[in-house]
């Protein structure tokens, strides 16, 4: 064992460290130079079997040689270390300048966009949003609001029924009324009177039901708006007011409405209300070089229906007419949509595709 030897063995492992040019490489090399097997550990195995006068000498070597290797060692694998996490700081950096939304964030659908527009024009005057049940009670749906026992609404080609009644009208299961997918929103206008204090002033938007099949211009699951306005001294022309502000607050400072007489059972008088066409403002009436598709050129759009509060209704909802009146409107948000953003299938608005709700945007 002699003393070149040792050098060369010290050596050749700092030259290893020295070339580990990563920390793979370092590891492989602290194997191959400290491990078990590598020449300085035997060497250190052999001082045993020296002459007694050798032994002394060849540990102080050996140990030395060893003291400058892993000295070494832990040199480098502080410096490739820090090489490394330098490295890594550049190419695992995330640039916070980048656009951040590459996956889109989700808009919700243009119809509760509709729906919840429609209804912050009324909370705006003070109205509460009020709501009821899809699976609804049959005398909610119907009875309470006036309809008799055989109105052509109640049949099952208009109404799911959930829960029947017999052909005479009386319900399947004995003192208990039919339960329906509601038709309409107007029955939370009789719930809101049974849980209320009066004066009630509340809008309803909800999705409502009827069995019809989804062509362009029909769907059997779609959404309506619905207000009640129930005080002392509530007239016809504070319904027409409130209409107008409606459509002004939609559509323009210069729209306006219009009632036609029509009957539904829970108002008296009822009518239907027409507004301005909101693209040609009437303007295409008559004047055969300027029509107008949305209209037909009829110059008024249907909304939907309205009226004065039946007696009937505040009776069966236990308030006084004598005392209190009212008036109530509703009417279809898909419609509304169609007609306000020129959709022509009623079919896009349910079936789901991003393409349809796109250009409708991000409003939240
Ligand atoms: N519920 C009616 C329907 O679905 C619409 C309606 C008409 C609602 C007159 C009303 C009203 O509140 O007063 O066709």
């Amino acid at each position: 064992m002699k003393p070149e030897e040792i050098e060369r063995m010290r050596d050749e492992a700092l030259a290893a460290f020295a070339a580990a040019g990563d920390l793979d490489a370092l590891q492989a090399a602290k194997v191959a130079h400290t491990g078990g097997t590598s020449p300085l550990a035997l060497a250190n195995r052999e001082i045993g079997a020296l002459p007694p006068q050798a032994k002394a000498e060849a540990g102080k070597r050996i140990g030395q040689a060893r003291g400058a290797v892993s000295k070494a060692l832990a040199a480098r694998q502080t410096e490739l270390e820090a090489e490394r996490d330098a490295r890594v700081l550049v190419e695992e950096a995330v640039d916070v300048t980048l656009p951040y939304d590459r996956v889109p964030a989700g808009a919700r659908h243009p119809l509760t966009t509709m729906m919840e527009r429609v209804a912050d024009v009324f909370v705006s005057m003070g109205y509460e949003i009020a709501e009821g049940p899809e699976v609804e009670a049959e005398w909610f749906n119907f009875d309470a609001l006036n309809f008799v026992p055989d109105h052509p609404a109640r049949q099952t080609q208009d109404t799911f029924f959930v829960q029947g009644t017999r052909e005479d009208g009386k319900p399947t299961v004995d003192d208990e009324s039919g339960i329906v997918l509601r038709t309409h929103t107007s029955p939370v206008q009789a719930r809101a009177l049974l849980s209320r204090e009066l004066p009630v002033y509340i809008v309803c938007p909800g999705r409502v039901y009827r069995t019809d099949e989804l062509d362009a211009t029909h769907t059997p699951v779609f959404h309506q708006i619905e207000l009640l306005a129930i005080d002392e001294g509530l007239t016809m022309s504070d319904l027409k007011g409130t209409l107008d502000h409606m459509v002004q607050a939609l559509f323009g400072a210069d729209m306006k409405t219009r009632l036609r007489p029509n009957y539904f059972p829970f108002t008296e008088p009822s009518a239907e209300m027409d507004m301005l066409c909101y693209v040609c403002r009437g303007e295409s009436v008559g004047n055969e070089e300027r029509p107008c598709r949305t209209c037909s050129s009829e110059g008024w759009i249907e909304l939907g229906g309205c009226g004065m509060v039946n007696p009937r209704v505040l009776t069966a909802c236990g308030v006084d007419p004598e005392k209190y009146s009212g008036f109530a409107f509703g009417f279809g948000i898909e419609r509304m949509l169609m007609f306000r953003h020129n959709v022509e299938d009623m079919r896009d608005m349910v079936e789901g595709d991003v393409r349809f709700t796109r250009p409708f945007g991000m409003e939240i």
